[in-house]
């Protein structure tokens, strides 16, 4: 048999493809911990992914390639993740089995809880081990996803001659790295804000326990600057992000801000509330917010004091090294909780 060769190249590029922007993360493995040694991504034009679908997979294969040549990444192995409404993800209540037994059952168990043909879905499950002796049941993590959606992602990276060889989902990516950052933090509500959804990942004794998506993001910002100023979608997004000065559209700015915001802690309260209700006992240490979406200022302080929790910014780099030599320290900082989902996708080893 033989052993694999232990390289840079055991590990994936993480590749996180969004509706907003594509991100890129390279990483080595060193004696005590992962290093960065690629980090950049690449906005896409509006309406190439929608809802996690590839609508112009030609633009977004330009895009992915021109990023990988800009970053100079020779390694092919990469990994990607998907989400969206191609993407089912549940939890089930089953009779412990071997995992041999489980591969034959869960197909006939799945067909109840997808919503697909089950002749069309990609199919993953894991057995959570949450069985503790005290009945005969235990969780079983199932994924799904629409191979028709699968396979277009798999087709437009094979044709620039990358191997995708993992297809994550992100919120398992998310928490993925979250796990690798902050092992001792068991209770935890992961929030991933990106342009177009918001994931909602809250783990409990290191299992997710409550995981949704749902359809707002920080692009609503933008659309609503854009509605109420008429004006293009690009100089909106540039007043959203404060590139431009905003002027006598301060005030309404503002306003558009609480009123999205307001509605976005609302879903995270809401999800909580669902937590605290099966999980009365279990306090959560912390609220970890990432994606762009994340970094609407005054979010995280209107965030902690709605939902009474600690709540930082995702640092998915905490427990790196980083090569500072090719990696300019203020953008590793600035960019951080929009490169979590593909952190936690490049830190997945790629022997398969
Ligand atoms: N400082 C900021 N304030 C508000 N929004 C921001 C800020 N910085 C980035 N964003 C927004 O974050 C979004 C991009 O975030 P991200 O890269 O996480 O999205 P995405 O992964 O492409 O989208 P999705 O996961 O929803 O498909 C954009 O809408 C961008 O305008
Ligand atoms: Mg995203």
């Amino acid at each position: 048999m033989n052993l694999p060769f232990l390289s840079r190249e055991d590990l994936v590029v993480g590749v996180d493809i969004g509706s907003h922007a594509v991100k890129v993360c390279q990483l080595k493995r060193t004696d005590k911990a992962f290093k960065v040694i690629n980090l950049g991504s690449a906005i896409l034009p509006e309406g190439a992914v929608d809802d996690g679908t590839l609508d112009d997979p030609e633009v977004v294969g330009k895009i992915i390639g021109e990023l990988f040549e800009n970053l100079k990444i020779k390694n092919k192995k990469i990994g990607f993740s998907i989400s969206g409404y191609s993407v089912i993800v549940k939890k089930v209540i089953l009779a412990v089995m071997t995992e041999k037994e489980l591969e034959e059952h869960i197909h006939s168990e799945a067909e109840q809880y997808i919503p697909f043909d089950i002749d069309d879905v990609y199919m993953d499950f894991q057995d959570l081990k949450t069985n503790r002796g005290d009945d005969d049941q235990t969780d079983v993590m199932l994924v799904a996803a629409k191979k028709e959606i699968v396979d277009e992602y798999l087709a437009m990276l094979e044709g620039l001659d990358l191997k995708p060889v993992i297809v994550d989902v992100d919120g398992f990516a998310l928490e993925n790295t979250h796990e690798y950052n902050y092992p001792d933090e068991k209770n935890v509500a992961l929030v991933d804000i990106g342009a177009s959804k918001m994931n909602i990942n809250i783990i409990s004794k290191g299992v997710s326990v409550v995981a949704r998506d749902i359809v707002v993001g920080s692009r609503q910002l933008t659309e609503q600057i854009q509605s109420t100023f008429d004006i293009e979608f690009e100089e909106a997004e540039a007043l959203k992000l404060g590139h431009i000065p905003a002027e006598e559209k301060q005030h309404q700015i503002e306003e558009i801000f609480a009123s999205t915001c307001t509605q976005w802690v609302l879903e995270i309260k809401k999800a909580i509330d669902l937590y605290h209700l099966n999980h009365g006992d279990a306090h959560l240490d912390r609220l970890v917010l990432s994606g762009g979406g994340s970094k609407v200022s005054g979010l995280v302080e209107f965030l902690a004091s709605e939902t009474g929790l600690v709540v930082e910014l995702f640092n998915p780099f905490a427990n790196m090294a980083v090569n500072s030599n090719k990696i300019d320290p203020d953008y590793l900082n600035s960019v951080g909780p929009e490169m979590a989902i593909a952190t936690g996708i490049a830190i997945r080893p790629s022997a398969i």
